[in-house]
């Protein structure tokens, strides 16, 4: 039977996550916002959070470093609660891309592995930072391929090469099963965390971003999660990771647990941003998110089979739940096009990510049933009427 708008207002009605939403600034209704696995809403308890931590600038000046020094691992235990990670194994600091430089070049520093590898369909970024460490070590750099709907298996991955994977797949969505890859594998967590549970438990190293799913803002500082901190070393040496700080005169010795990540004075606005975004999360649960997210990709999957498969449509997402993370690719050859016209004749918000896929991200915390089932509406109905070829195709700067 086909499903319907009323389908979706009941599911809504049902969700026991729907007061979530009020907690976020919405000021377009009419606008469907399915990019909350890039850049995810702004939570009004932020608005109000970042506007203390500005008048605590103004009224205690230096003085605020007494609350300041610990925010970094404040906010690292919220997130070490939404991976499923212990406290004090988590760090909020600098970006992923950082963040894996430091991690790939510590754990080189700390053991031995003949080369380097990730795969083929893995984020721009971390192949970039494995390339330049394998150029600056001597090492080999394996780039496998793995099946661009699936993701990377288990059996793909190398012997002896320290392996950069990510949780779920930026095009495909494709969800690894962490506990079925060696513990040594360094996991790039940024579109899974806060959408999916990590089993933090069967992984060693991790790094991830927190301002998709988690809410935290543009440019917002990502985070490095390693589960035994003191048996590594940071290549960035500097005087926040450094024991007894104040102590100036002394030479670098790396400070105890996870501080020994930081490097130089962190950023204490954006700071405040990731713990407020991030406590949401956690609050929600990230079972009953993921409950969500499940029902939510489930329904867009269907409303795709039911409208999208005859014009032209593929799946670029695994079907099984158990095989997805919490975004669902539209795979089109005129997927651009597609994407601009939803943007600018349907106000539904998309990523285009190449070479084919209009990718739609769930955002349990804040989307509705009815904004998926009004978003494929209006993709259809353009599609349909062939809107998408009226619209100006040069690509823009940012997709
Ligand atoms: C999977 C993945 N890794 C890394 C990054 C880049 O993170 P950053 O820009 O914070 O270095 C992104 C950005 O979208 C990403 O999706």
């Amino acid at each position: 039977m086909a499903l319907t708008r009323e389908d979706a207002l009941r599911l809504d009605a049902q969700d026991p996550l729907a007061p979530f939403r009020d907690r976020f600034v919405i000021e377009d209704e009419h606008k469907l916002y399915l990019d909350g696995n890039s850049l995810g809403r702004l939570p009004k308890g932020t608005r109000e959070r970042l506007h203390r931590v500005i008048d605590q600038w103004g009224s205690e000046l230096v003085g605020g470093w007494h609350d300041w020094i610990e925010a970094p691992t404040r906010a690292g235990d919220t997130v070490a609660e939404v991976i499923g990670a212990a406290p004090g194994t988590t760090l909020v600091a600098d970006s992923v891309t950082v963040n894996l430089f430091k991690l790939v070049n510590a754990i080189l520093d700390a053991q031995s592995y003949a080369k380097l590898a990730t795969d083929q369909d893995n984020f721009p970024t971390d192949r970039y930072v494995l390339e330049g460490i394998a150029r600056a070590r001597g090492l080999e750099l394996e780039i496998f391929e793995v099946d661009p709907l699936l993701g990377p298996q288990p059996a793909d991955v190398p012997e002896d090469a320290l392996t950069v994977l990510s949780h779920v797949a930026y095009r495909s969505g494709a969800l690894a099963d962490i506990s079925a890859f060696p513990e040594s594998v360094i996991w790039d967590l940024s579109h899974s965390a806060g959408a999916v549970p990590v089993n933090a438990s069967a992984m060693r190293y991790a790094v991830g971003c927190t301002y998709k799913y988690l809410n935290a803002g543009p440019g917002a500082t990502g985070y490095l999660y390693v589960r035994e901190p003191d048996t590594l070393v940071t290549p960035i040496q500097g005087w926040f990771g450094q024991a007894r700080q104040f102590e100036m005169e002394r030479p670098y010795e790396p400070a105890p647990g996870i501080t020994r990540f930081l490097a130089g004075t962190p950023p204490i606005l954006v700071l405040a941003a990731v713990e407020e975004g991030v406590r949401i999360t956690a609050e929600a649960g990230i079972d009953a998110l993921r409950e969500k997210s499940i029902a939510q990709t489930d329904l867009l999957i269907a409303l795709h089979d039911q409208w999208l498969d005859p014009l032209g449509f593929t799946l670029g997402t695994p079907r099984e739940p158990h095989l997805r993370g919490s975004h669902v690719s539209l795979r089109h050859p005129e997927a651009w096009p597609i994407c601009k016209a939803l943007i600018e004749r349907a106000d539904v918000i998309p990523d285009f990510r190449g070479p084919d896929s209009v990718r739609l991200g769930i955002a349990p915390l804040y989307t509705r049933y009815v904004d998926v089932y009004d978003a494929i509406d209006r993709l259809r109905d353009l599609v349909e009427r062939g809107v998408h070829r009226e619209v100006d195709q040069t690509v823009s700067r940012v997709t």
